[in-house]
């Protein structure tokens, strides 16, 4: 299964990542976090590693080669990648939690971040899973990937939706995309919910868009402090609450549970 995490700037992707992964490898799940926010660096924090995996786009020459051969076929040697064809210095890990990173933008002035785009494409139609692997992709704010087709080999899209009305509409953009290109599976999940009346109201809107919601994170004080850290609470409310999330989305996909 191959699932984008997307939403609006701020949502809360990058958390919904972290608790997914994190409850996933708990079950025995082989869980492979594909970063591929270009802007943002601190992914490999929260999901508890020390330092960040070097990034793919090295594997092709950084970012100017990957350019020269855009329009190509192919950019990366291999028609099909398993976890274990990862190079050691572009995964970080540990039990049954894997970490690999398209690229950053590092400089002004460097172009777009296209070529990045490309690869997270090609890096996610090539890669292979078993049925007790998961790849979760934490996915650049907004809707510019579709744009870049980095979700033509994904058969989930999970959408995180915060109270906001601009977060609402830019999750039905995302649905309307998603959609619009045949994806299998598209949720959505709320986030940072405040109170019950909230939630209640989310689903409605979500209803009336005819979004499907697949659960309901409570805003957690415990998150939010630990964001100060770049970390993630170990235990919490949302730690719990994330349990359903997964139930749901993991019946709804018929996966196996793993052996
Ligand atoms: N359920 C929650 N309760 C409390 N705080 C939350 C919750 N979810 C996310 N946050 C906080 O909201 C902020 C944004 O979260 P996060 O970085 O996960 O969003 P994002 O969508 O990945 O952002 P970006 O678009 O910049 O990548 C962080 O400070 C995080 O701790
Ligand atoms: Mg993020």
């Amino acid at each position: 299964m191959k699932i984008s995490v997307c939403g609006k700037g701020g949502s809360g992707k990058s958390t919904i990542v972290a608790l997914l992964a994190n409850e996933a490898r708990l079950r025995g799940y082989r869980v492979l976090v594909v970063d591929s926010d270009e802007s943002n660096s601190g992914l490999f924090s929260m999901l508890g590693f020390d330092y960040p995996p070097v990034p793919l786009m090295e594997l092709v020459g950084g970012k100017k080669s990957l350019q020269q051969k855009m329009g190509r076929p192919s950019v990366l040697a291999e028609s099909h990648i398993v976890l274990e064809d990862l190079p050691p210095q572009h995964l970080v890990q540990r039990d049954g939690l894997m970490l690999v990173g398209i690229g950053k933008i590092l400089q002004s002035l460097e172009g777009c971040a296209c070529p990045m785009g490309v690869l997270s494409r090609e890096f996610l139609k090539k890669l292979t899973l078993e049925p007790n692997e998961l790849a979760i992709v934490d996915m650049e704010a907004g809707v510019e990937h579709f744009g870049r087709g980095v979700e033509t080999s994904i058969d989930s899209v999970l959408i995180v939706v915060e109270p906001p009305l601009e977060s609402i509409n830019v999750g039905q953009k995302i649905h309307d995309l998603a959609s619009g290109i045949g994806v299998k599976n598209i949720w959505a999940i709320l986030n940072k919910v405040p109170s019950d009346e909230i939630a209640t109201r989310l689903r409605m809107e979500l209803q009336e868009r005819q979004i499907e919601v697949v659960g309901c994170i409570y805003f957690d004080a415990n998150i939010f402090r630990s964001s100060l850290e770049g970390r993630m609470p170990a235990k919490g409310v949302a730690v719990r609450e994330i349990k359903d999330v997964l139930d749901r989305i993991l019946s709804k996909a018929g996966l196996p549970a793993p052996k």
